[in-house]
């Protein structure tokens, strides 16, 4: 992986194919190993570009608390120092919470929004409590405690359970920690998404998400097309939380619609 120096951490990137610059943002806690079975069936439409987000994979971080917006912050100073003024983001579950406050901070820079297994609602009072809770559990007990609670809930598919198993086990403490808090205080995105339809959407958008998602429920997409009838739902049929795993092709496919 290549790494640069941004807003005082090291952000690991990788990048493959020709074409579009289409971002890949992953989930939590997880790293761009995520999509290593989507990005090479997308690199021939598209320069794919694959970071790890502050703190997690390859990348370092600094004392948390940090939002979404600081995550953005960190894409965006890749894409300044890669040459690249305008692309399509997308990211998976958290990593769509990153693509949408990219969105709101730089929308002359976006050409295309994929939000996959995510949504743009904010935390409810409980969940929010819950994630300060978990950040706690974590700071005294270690990573481990998220390997357990959340491997079984991203996927039922046991081969897709053992590579995030693997993956959450080698995050960091803070990492997890600074995501959990800047996931609790993100911002309520449904209202921005309903001013963007009314402004004439000018790219497309494209939501993937599993019907079998136990995490985020497909719901959440179906609130989103509801203020953006604009967008296109890819509604993948047994999929949970891990479509660009238990689904790549067809997680590819919904998108290649980026590129429409
Ligand atoms: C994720 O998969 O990124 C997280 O589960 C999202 C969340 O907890 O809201």
């Amino acid at each position: 992986m290549k790494t640069i120096s941004v807003n005082g951490i090291n952000l690991a990137y990788t990048r493959r194919g020709q074409g579009i610059p289409l971002v890949l943002i992953h989930g939590f806690p997880l790293d761009h190993t995520s999509w290593d079975e989507v990005a090479p069936i997308l690199e021939n439409k598209f320069d794919v570009i694959l970071p790890d987000l502050r703190g997690f994979g390859q990348s370092t971080t600094i004392e948390s608390p940090y939002s979404m917006a600081d995550m953005a912050d960190d894409i965006a100073r890749l894409l300044d120092d890669l040459g690249i003024e305008k692309a399509a983001i997308a990211g998976h579950s958290m990593g769509g919470y990153v693509a949408l406050a990219f969105l709101k901070k730089y929308p002359q820079r976006v050409i295309g929004l994929g939000l996959i297994s995510s949504q743009a609602a904010a935390d409810t009072p409980e969940r929010k409590d819950g994630r300060y809770k978990t950040a706690s559990d974590v700071a005294e007990n270690g990573v481990g405690v998220v390997v357990e609670a959340m491997t079984p809930k991203l996927s039922a598919d046991m081969r897709v359970q053992e590579f995030v198993r693997a993956v959450i086990g080698r995050q960091s403490k803070p990492a997890v920690i600074g995501a959990l808090k800047a996931m609790a205080e993100r911002e309520e995105m449904l209202p921005y998404l309903s001013a963007l339809q009314n402004n004439h959407l000018d790219f497309p958008v494209t939501l993937i998400h599993g019907d079998a998602d136990v995490l985020i429920p497909l719901d959440r997409s179906k609130e989103i097309i509801s203020v953006l009838p604009s967008a296109k739902l890819f509604e993948l049929s047994g999929a949970g939380h891990m479509p660009m795993m238990e689904f790549a092709q067809a997680t590819a496919d919904g998108l290649m619609f980026l590129a429409s």
